[in-house]
């Protein structure tokens, strides 16, 4: 599990280290608001993220697995307009937004149950997609 963990994420670290060294991500086209939305939800995602931290190094583990289902995991698919968008991704870069939602939805429930170590242990689920999806994808 914890071998499995640490081989995903240098697998991660190599494919970010290579889209630094040459640009290899695929371009992908949509409208200009829809652009902007998608940028929109992106700055959310970060701030969200943020959030989850400063909210677990308080102890607040109910404030945290409420901003991660809120703004990241299942409920918040239709607030960011996710099944809209889907739409303009590639089927690829759809799954990882899926896997996005899942994994927040998963560390919401996690944190929940008032175990912060377990609550840390899963949050890198959501964070990998966020870096496996800007890793392989652009819009501009
Ligand atoms: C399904 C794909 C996908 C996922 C998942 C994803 N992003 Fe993004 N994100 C993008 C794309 C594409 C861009 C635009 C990159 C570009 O065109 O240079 C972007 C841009 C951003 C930006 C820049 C916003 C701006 O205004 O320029 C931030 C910040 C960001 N993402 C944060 C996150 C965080 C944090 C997560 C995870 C919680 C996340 N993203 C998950 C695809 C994704």
């Amino acid at each position: 599990m914890k071998i499995a963990k640490i081989m995903v994420s240098a697998l991660i670290a190599l494919t970010v280290v290579g889209s630094v060294e040459a640009d290899n991500r695929e371009m992908v086209q949509m409208p200009e608001m829809m652009q902007e939305h998608m940028l929109g939800n992106m700055r959310d995602h970060v701030l969200a993220i943020h959030e989850i931290l400063a909210a677990l190094s308080g102890d607040e583990m109910d404030e945290a697995s409420a901003i991660a289902e809120e703004r990241l995991g299942m409920s918040s698919m239709r607030l960011h307009g996710a099944g809209h968008m889907a739409k303009f991704m590639p089927k690829q870069m759809g799954a990882i937004g899926t896997s996005m939602h899942r994994a927040a939805s998963w560390f919401a429930r996690t944190a929940e149950e008032g175990d912060r170590l377990a609550a840390y242990d899963s949050l890198n689920q959501i964070t990998a997609a966020c870096v496996a999806c800007h890793a392989g994808y652009r819009i501009r």
